[in-house]
C-alpha cells in the first residue's frame, strides 16, 4: 500500500532521511519511532505529496507519485487521511465544516449526503452532540477526536497518524487508542502511527477489537495473534532506519540505541 524505495530528503544543508527504504502492506500498521527532529513528520508529509524526495522513489497503491503533479496528487490524497499534531482544527468554522471540510472543497457530493457522512464520522468517535460546537469549546481530547473524524471523511483505506495522544491525560488518551484500534480491526484500514509515546504503541501492538455479545465493542490482548502479527516498528536515528521488526523484537532488542529507547 505504501513504499518507500530508498529516499532522501535534505532541508538547506541537513540531511533528515537517508536511503530510506520500507514497505507497509494494506491492513498493517506501521508504528514510526524516533526522537524530536529525526524526520518523522517529514515521512508523512512526502507520503502526501506535500513535499518532495531528493531522490528515491514513493509508491503509493501501486502507483509512483515522486513526480505527480498537485492535481494528480488530487485523487491519491482522496485515499490518505490524515490526523494532525494537535488536531489543527480551522478554529473559525464549527465542528460540522471542520469535518466535511475536504468533501465540501471537492464539491462532488449535496450537502445533505456530506452531513450524512460527517454525523456517521462524528458518531464513530462518539462526538455527535459536538456537530454545531466551535473548536474554542472543546477539550484537548474532543479537538483529537474531531481531528480524527475529519481524517475519516470519505472513508481513506489509509490513515496517517502525527501523535495523536501527545499531551493528553491517560484516559482520554485510551480514548483515542481505542478508536484507532477499532478503525484497524473493524474498518481494515492501513496506517502509520508517529509517536514518542511507547505506552500508546504498546497497546496498539498487544490489543485487538472484537464484537462482544451484548453488541459493544471489546478490547481483548490474548489470542490476537493473526492482526497482532501486521503491526511493525520502524526507529529512525539519524536519518536512517536503526530498528525494524515488531514488538517482540523491539522490546528484545539489543542494539544499545533502541534499549535506551524503549526504557
Ligand atoms: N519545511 C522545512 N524546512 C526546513 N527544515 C525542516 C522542514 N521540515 C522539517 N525540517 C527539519 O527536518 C528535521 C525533521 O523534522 P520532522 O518534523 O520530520 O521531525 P519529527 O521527527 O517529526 O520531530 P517531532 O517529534 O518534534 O515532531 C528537523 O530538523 C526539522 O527542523
Ligand atoms: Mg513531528
Amino acid at each position: 500500500m505504501i513504499e518507500f524505495q530508498d529516499v532522501t530528503k535534505s532541508f538547506d544543508d541537513e540531511v533528515v532521511l537517508k536511503n530510506i527504504s520500507f514497505k507497509v502492506q494494506r491492513g498493517e500498521t506501521l508504528i514510526i519511532l524516533g526522537e524530536s527532529g529525526s524526520g518523522k513528520s517529514t515521512v508523512l508529509k512526502l507520503i502526501l505529496g506535500l513535499i518532495k524526495p531528493d531522490s528515491g522513489k514513493i509508491i503509493i497503491d501501486g502507483s509512483d507519485i515522486t513526480d505527480m503533479s498537485e492535481r494528480e496528487l488530487v485523487s491519491i490524497r482522496r485515499n490518505i487521511g490524515m490526523v494532525f499534531q494537535e488536531g489543527a482544527l480551522f478554529d473559525s468554522l464549527p465542528v460540522r465544516d471542520n469535518v466535511g471540510y475536504r468533501l465540501n472543497e471537492e464539491g462532488t457530493l449535496e450537502e445533505m449526503e456530506i452531513d450524512r457522512d460527517v454525523e456517521k464520522h462524528l458518531g464513530f468517535v462518539g462526538l455527535e452532540e459536538a456537530i454545531d460546537k466551535m473548536p474554542v469549546e472543546l477539550s484537548g481530547g474532543m479537538k483529537r477526536r474531531v481531528g480524527i473524524a475529519r481524517a475519516l471523511v470519505g472513508s481513506p483505506e489509509v490513515i496517517l497518524y502525527d501523535e495523536p495522544t501527545a499531551g493528553l491525560d491517560p484516559i482520554t488518551k485510551r480514548t483515542i487508542v481505542e478508536l484507532m484500534i477499532k478503525l484497524r480491526d473493524m474498518e481494515g484500514v492501513t496506517s502509520i502511527f508517529v509517536t514518542h509515546d511507547l505506552h500508546a504503541a504498546s497497546i496498539i501492538a498487544t490489543e485487538y477489537a472484537a464484537s462482544a455479545e451484548d453488541g459493544n465493542i471489546a478490547y481483548k490482548s490474548e489470542g490476537g495473534a493473526k492482526i497482532l502479527s501486521s503491526i511493525n516498528f520502524i526507529m529512525l536515528m539519524d536519518g536512517k532506519i536503526c530498528f525494524y521488526g515488531g514488538y517482540r523484537e523491539l522490546n528484545a532488542s539489543e542494539e544499545p540505541y533502541v534499549k535506551s529507547f524503549v526504557n
